[in-house]
């Protein structure tokens, strides 16, 4: 087959350098920028991660502040933006209503269309770091008929986030800094991830010199299938389904069944053979966030908690090293939050824009990038005589 090697799912391809994330699967090891996972999650906020993975250094107390300044002086949108919203059916999904709306930034910001120009690089990171809230947010408002709100500048990342999705022009919302900060470190865990399906999407799209607002959008479409970034909504889904800690058995039984499709929802990971080890932090804020809701007798955490038991005892998933991944935590935590299922991929495309807009930023900075052209095994039909229509 020439000179190529086949490699469905680019299981063994390396397609570029990267100096932002690096994980090793069999310890269950991930750093941003060389600082383990753990530590940012434990000490930093969302945008100070964001500032390390875009400029490739925390900040100092003075960058933090510019950092936040720029990033409200962004988070409004364009007033006219709202029409794009208006043009949907109001069960739209918020997915959908994403990867419009930020495909249409490049009409409203034509000006970083130069992808050739840092300080224009810069500026799109920005925009899109602090609009993609804005945008999730309305994008729930619109599904439940309530206004849409203004960020308010002086709260913080995660907590503008709940205000925008909870709040009403007739109730103030009073954030909790416990669920801020579970809050702000689903996104610290989401932030990047190498080159996962929606990130190699994102310097795919980029390859072409396409618009910063472009790539992203195709980012959030390649996040939204249930193996990916739709797992966490399909994993309390599954969870519904089952209902009842009785029939776990049966679920594991469709799982194990090599002629059934279904898959454990929340469970396996690619690169991770080991405990993902942003799971073994999302498990530990989960029974945190249910303490102070005083939530943990609650039969869906139950469930989820006896799954989770069930599955890490038996033999098939111990010896295919299945474990449950950061969106099996993630999900339940954002449940009881009061963050309704159909806004769980949102949130990870919100916190994932940190990471697709850093990657792009560098992929478009490095002189070796090449336009991304994979090549194929041909196994169609070989030569074949041309038949005219009426001879067919
Ligand atoms: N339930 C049952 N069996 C599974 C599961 C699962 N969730 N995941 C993998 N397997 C089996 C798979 O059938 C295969 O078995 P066998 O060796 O007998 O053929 C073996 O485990 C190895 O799996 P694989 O299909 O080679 O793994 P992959 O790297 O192609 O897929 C995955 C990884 C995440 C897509 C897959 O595990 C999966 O679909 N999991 C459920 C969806 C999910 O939770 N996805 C979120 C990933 S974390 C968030 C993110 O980063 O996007």
């Amino acid at each position: 087959h020439g000179y190529f090697t086949y490699d469905p799912g680019f299981m063994s391809t390396a397609a570029c350098n990267s100096a932002i994330t690096y994980i090793d699967g069999e310890q269950g090891l991930l750093y941003y920028r060389g600082y383990p996972i753990e530590d940012l999650a434990e000490s930093c906020d969302f945008l100070e991660v964001s500032h390390l993975l875009l400029h490739g250094e925390l900040p100092d107390h003075k960058q933090r502040e510019e950092f936040i300044s720029t990033i409200s002086e962004h988070t409004m949108l364009h007033d006219q933006m709202s029409n794009v919203f208006r043009g949907f059916r109001r069960d739209a999904h918020p997915m959908a209503v994403m990867i419009a709306v930020v495909g249409a930034m490049a009409a409203f910001y034509p000006d970083n269309n130069n992808v050739a120009d840092p300080e224009s690089r810069k500026v799109a990171a920005m925009r899109l770091l602090a609009k993609v809230p804005t945008i999730a947010a309305w994008s729930y408002k619109y599904n439940i008929g309530q206004p849409f709100m203004y960020p308010k500048n002086k709260l913080g990342y995660a907590e503008n986030f709940m205000h925008m999705m909870f709040a009403t022009p007739c109730e103030e919302y009073v954030p909790n800094p416990i669920l801020a900060r579970a809050f702000e470190r689903i996104l610290i865990l989401h932030a990047d991830h190498e080159q996962n399906a929606s990130t190699s999407t994102v310097r795919l799209v980029g390859s072409s010199g396409a618009n910063p607002f472009a790539c992203i959008a195709a980012g959030i479409a390649s996040l939204w299938g249930p193996s990916h970034g739709g797992a966490n909504e399909a994993t309390l889904k599954m969870l519904e389904e089952m209902g009842d800690v009785s029939r776990i058995g049966e679920f594991i039984k469709r799982a194990k069944d090599k002629s059934d499709s279904f898959k454990l929802m929340g469970f396996g990971h690619r690169v991770y053979r080991n405990m993902d080890p942003r799971a073994s932090i999302m498990r530990k804020t989960c029974h945190e966030v249910l303490n102070e809701l005083g939530l943990h007798d609650d039969p869906m955490f139950k469930l989820a908690m006896e799954l989770e038991k069930i599955a890490l005892e038996d033999d098939y998933f111990v010896t295919r090293k299945l474990y449950p991944n950061v969106d099996f935590y993630s999900g339940i935590v954002m449940r009881a939050m009061g963050i309704p299922n159909s806004m769980f991929t949102a949130i990870f495309a919100l916190a994932r824009t940190a990471g697709w807009i850093s990657q792009w930023c560098e992929m478009n900075a490095d002189p070796e990038q090449k336009i991304g052209r994979p090549r194929q095994m041909y196994v169609g039909s070989a030569r074949r005589e041309f038949m005219p229509l009426h001879k067919r």
